[in-house]
């Protein structure tokens, strides 16, 4: 049906010329294709075309866009159920500012990355070894915020963040698969806080299949409920946090599962952190099926004395750690000579109901100063 493909192909074409200022044959489609129509953008003018005319297509392809500097690529005003694909190399121009570079919000949205598709925003420009403490201020990368309904996003590639690369913010039904967040260059160049991805006031996220290289957490729950990270390999960074609990907005971490993931080359493998002399819940994480090798400081690291940084202040009571499953943990060998297998410091009778079985984690020191430990755990 030739004609009819034709016929779709210059409704696509008109619904798209609106927001594009380049010049182009003035044809007006019939309002009711306009909405059912694949809008294309690329180069310079993509990202504000696409942003403009979002409202107006179900599809949206991104092709080769080169976002400017200083604004995000937005597309944060979806009608529900688009799709949005991005083609080709994705870029952003260079600025100081705080981000985010990319925003997607809406429901029931679809996110592709196609096949050899890049998010490229070139983090290293940023990268001066302070990540959020100082130095150059650097744009977050990806605020995956307010995604509800069934919204997935499918085989995205991101290199090279500045810092921060996904923000889960607001979020009730979002499934990642695949995702790769490449911020290998940053082990030696100077990638600080480029933590993978970073969840708060969300609930029935799932991660699949996520690959992360990088220098800071992997994933940091800081808030949320029904959450799960599956599949996943940790390379570089600080491995698979809960936390920090306590003095944010939102305290409540209930159901999140990490399982079948590798960490490795990391600071820490499992981490849970509960800031001291704050209030909060945390309860029911369960960590399964998770191998570790070259971590360097904690192989399992449960605390409820976080003061801006481990084991820094003296436990508390107010964030319990209830509900805790820590199953299946393959590390024999996998802490270095001068880290800690497992240091565990509760407060008193704050930690409780805890699984712990077939964890076996050594090569490190035993930590001397464990405190309130819940049985079965050992420390
Ligand atoms: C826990 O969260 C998962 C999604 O991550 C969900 O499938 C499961 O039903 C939840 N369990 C409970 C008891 O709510």
């Amino acid at each position: 049906m030739p004609q009819i493909v034709n016929y779709l192909a210059i409704a696509a074409l008109a619904a798209c010329a609106a927001a594009t200022p380049v010049a182009e044959p003035a044809i007006t489609a019939a309002p009711s294709l306009e909405k059912r129509a694949t809008c294309t953008f690329s180069g310079s003018n993509g990202a504000a075309s696409a942003s403009a005319s979002q409202k107006s297509c179900a599809t949206i392809v991104l092709s080769n866009v080169a976002v400017p500097s200083g604004v995000p690529l937005d597309l944060s005003n979806l009608n529900d159920g688009t799709h949005v694909i991005f083609e080709g190399t994705t870029t952003w121009g260079y600025k100081e500012w705080t981000g985010p570079m990319l925003q997607i919000q809406g429901k029931d949205i679809t996110v592709t990355g196609a096949s050899g598709a890049k998010l490229n925003p070139d983090g290293a420009r940023w990268w001066d070894g302070q990540g959020g403490n100082g130095g150059k201020t650097k744009p977050k990368f990806f605020a995956a915020h307010s995604l509800t309904g069934a919204s997935v996003i499918n085989n995205l590639y991101i290199e090279n963040t500045p810092v921060q690369a996904v923000s889960i913010n607001g979020c009730d039904g979002l499934t990642i698969n695949s995702m790769t967040i490449d911020n290998k260059a940053g082990d030696s160049a100077g990638g600080h806080n480029t933590d993978g991805f970073d969840i708060g006031s969300s609930s029935n996220v799932v991660i699949n299949g996520a690959t992360v290289y990088n220098q800071d957490d992997c994933v940091a729950v800081n808030s949320g409920t029904d959450i799960t990270f599956s599949g996943g390999y940790c390379s570089g960074g600080h491995g698979l946090s809960i936390g920090s609990v306590g003095g944010r907005s939102d305290n409540t971490v209930d159901n999140v599962t990490f399982k079948d993931s590798t960490v490795t080359k990391s600071d820490n493998g499992i981490r849970v952190k509960a800031t001291e002399g704050t209030t909060g819940t945390i309860k029911g994480v369960t960590y399964s099926g998770i191998t570790l090798s070259s971590i360097a400081k904690y192989g399992i690291l449960i605390e409820q004395n976080y003061k801006g940084g481990d084991l820094k202040g003296s436990p508390t009571s107010g964030v319990p750690i209830t509900g805790l499953t820590i199953s299946g943990i393959s590390g024999t060998g996998a802490v270095a000579s001068s880290g800690y297998d497992i240091a565990i410091v509760c407060g008193s009778g704050a930690c409780s109901g805890w699984t712990w079985s077939n964890v076996k984690v050594t090569g490190g020191k035993t930590y001397g100063s464990c405190q309130n430990v819940p049985s079965p755990a050992s420390c």
